[in-house]
């Protein structure tokens, strides 16, 4: 029977991986997600299954192929925390997760957006300090009336576009290649056209190394609509927070809704006793610009059904490499 190492399982978890378990894998749950420090919990597996912030680096995965083991698959759709070279280099296979349930991602961006669009944190923050006084910055437009920009419409992008349209709004958005139902949706344009146009700009494009990072800066900023939202439920990586603060402080953008930043393998799933104690600045002081900034700690595909998703396309994955020596869903270093 093989044996498989899951990290990052949290307790309420595991009774889906029991459920799904199809194949009959003898799995080891780590509650934590993988670090250098608790490599050795797979050593005696013959796979090993990470999720998004777990370190696959090429240290950890030296230790794996030492071990024996020749496959480790990430449960996330993004896989920007896999070296892919070091893998290939060690023989090691590496698959994930290409989609899970759109609407986990996609309600969450949603909500975030709404939030600040009708600056519901605004007014939640100061009736906790018993002020119940209506301020400027609290007159809204309403959504029907407004424009959405969707800036990569690919599943989550285009099913976050059909909470919007069910409402009303305008959509408009910019891909390099949409699909047929994305161009029904939606008013394709270029990225200038989507930030010109849109009271709510929110971001789905995946975060590639070296090539990506502040795909959101000053000038992305620049060409925003002013007092628009920004929402980035993708990854931390792709914002540069100097520009969405110095946004925010000239008012060139009125809120910032994420689900994600920088430096993650330090800070989710961790608790600090002080902001002062989050260990890097930028999350500091996005952290410190609530309510103007909401910041959720990676949640978005924490739902059922894309748990549900996750753990057993994954289990599917391993199956397929198992029985066929490779899967649909393999991932290669260019
Ligand atoms: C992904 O699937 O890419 C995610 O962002 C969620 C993951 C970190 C659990």
């Amino acid at each position: 029977m093989t044996k498989i190492t899951a990290y990052g399982v949290r307790p309420i978890e595991k009774p889906y991986f029991d459920k799904l378990n199809k194949y009959n894998f003898e799995m080891t749950y780590v509650e934590d997600l993988l670090t250098h420090d608790n490599v050795e919990a797979a050593k005696g597996t013959d796979a090993v299954l990470v999720r998004g912030n777990c370190v696959v680096d090429r240290q950890n995965l030296e230790k794996f192929a030492a071990w024996g083991i020749k496959r480790v698959f990430t449960r996330s759709v993004g896989y920007n925390h896999m070296d892919l070279q070091s893998a290939a280099e060690l023989g090691i296979q590496m698959a994930r997760v290409p989609g899970y349930s759109p609407y986990a991602v996609a309600e969450l961006a949603f909500t975030l957006g709404m939030t600040l669009f009708r600056h519901v944190n605004l007014g939640i923050s100061q009736t906790r300090q018993g002020n119940f006084t209506i301020s400027p910055a609290m007159f809204s437009k309403e959504i029907h009336t407004a424009t959405v920009g969707i800036v990569g419409i690919g599943r989550i992008g285009y099913t976050e576009a059909k909470l919007y349209k069910a409402l009303g709004a305008k959509i408009v958005a910019y891909d390099p290649y949409p699909s047929d139902a994305a161009k029904d949706l939606a008013e394709m344009g270029t990225l200038e056209d989507v930030l010109q146009q849109s009271d709510i700009v929110s971001i789905h494009v995946p975060y590639f190394p070296g090539k990506n990072e502040d795909l959101v800066d000053a000038s992305f900023i620049g060409k925003m609509k002013p007092g628009a939202v920004l929402i980035n439920t993708a990854r931390g990586e792709l914002a540069n927070v100097d520009a969405i603060l110095n946004g925010l402080d000239t008012d060139q953008i009125s809120g910032y809704g994420a689900d994600v930043v920088d430096d993650e393998v330090n800070i989710i799933g961790k608790s600090f006793d002080t902001e002062a104690a989050i260990p890097d600045a930028g999350v500091r002081r996005l952290v410190a610009a609530n309510p103007k900034v909401l910041i959720t700690p990676h949640v978005g595909s924490y739902t059922e059904p894309a748990l549900e998703d996750m753990i057993s396309i994954s289990y599917d994955n391993f199956n397929e490499a198992l029985t066929t020596g490779t899967t649909k869903n393999e991932i290669k270093a260019k």
